[in-house]
C-alpha cells in the first residue's frame, strides 16, 4: 500500500554519492525531501537536479535536507554530476541514492508498473523531523517537477505547525493566512493581536504571524 500523509517514513540504509546512510539518522532534526528520478543521463532529471542544487540556500534557511534517488549505480550518478554542472550551472550538492535493486523505490512506492515497469516515476516526499510523511506528490516521468511549489508547501507546513492557521489558495510567504475554524473568536483575539477580517464566520484572514 502506498504511503499516506501522517505515516511514519520508512527507515532504510542506502549507498549515496556522499557515502552510506541510515535514512532517519541522516535526517536527524531536519526536515527532508526525498525525490526519485527515473534514471541517470536523462534530460528532465538533469534540469531538476541542477535546480535543486541552486535552491540549497533556500532549503538551508528552512532546515531542510534534500536527497535524490535513481536506480542507476553510484559511478553513473558521479559521472552525470559533471553534465549537470556543465548544463545547469550547479552540480548536485546533496546526496543521490543509488538504488539498483529498487529497495527504497519499492519501500516508498516509487515503482508504478503500469506507467513503467523498470524505472521509477517522479515522486516527492516531504518528511518532518519526527519522520512523518507530510506531503507526497507523484509526477509522470515526462513532467519536470516544480520545486518552488515544494518550498512553498514546506513554508506552509512549518507555519501551520507553529500557529493555529492554514494557508489559502496560492499563498506565499508574507501573505495573509486563515485562522482555523477550531479557534474561537475569543481565542483568536489573544493569539492574533493584529486582528482579522472575517469574510464569513468560518473564513477569517489575519496577517502572517511571526513577521
Ligand atoms: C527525463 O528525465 O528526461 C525522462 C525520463 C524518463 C522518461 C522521459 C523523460
Amino acid at each position: 500500500m502506498s504511503l499516506r500523509l501522517g505515516d511514519a517514513a520508512p527507515d532504510f540504509i542506502a549507498e549515496t554519492t556522499e557515502g552510506p546512510i541510515r535514512f532517519h539518522e541522516w535526517i536527524g532534526d531536519r526536515w527532508a525531501i526525498l525525490f526519485s528520478h527515473p534514471r541517470d543521463f536523462t534530460p528532465v532529471c538533469t534540469t531538476e537536479l541542477g535546480y535543486v542544487a541552486r535552491l540549497k540556500p533556500e532549503f538551508d534557511k528552512r532546515n531542510v535536507a534534500a536527497i535524490g534517488l535513481s536506480i542507476d549505480p553510484l559511478d553513473s550518478h558521479r559521472g552525470w554530476a559533471a553534465d549537470i554542472k556543465e548544463t545547469q550551472g550547479y552540480a548536485p550538492n546533496f546526496p543521490i541514492i543509488a538504488d539498483p535493486e529498487r529497495k527504497v523505490a519499492n519501500l516508498y512506492g516509487m515503482m508504478h508498473p503500469a506507467h513503467d515497469e523498470v524505472y521509477t516515476v517522479r515522486t516527492v516526499f516531504v518528511i518532518d523531523p519526527k519522520k512523518k510523511v507530510r506531503l507526497t506528490i507523484t509526477y509522470p516521468q515526462t513532467t519536470g517537477r516544480n520545486f518552488d511549489e515544494i518550498l512553498r508547501v514546506i513554508d506552509s507546513l512549518q507555519l501551520t505547525d507553529a500557529h493555529k492557521v492554514a494557508t489559502p489558495v496560492n499563498w506565499k510567504q508574507g501573505e495573509d493566512v486563515i485562522i482555523v475554524p477550531a479557534v474561537s473568536d475569543e481565542e483568536a483575539r489573544a493569539k492574533f493581536p493584529k486582528g482579522w477580517r472575517a469574510l464569513k464566520s468560518y473564513l477569517r484572514l489575519t496577517p502572517q504571524p511571526g513577521r
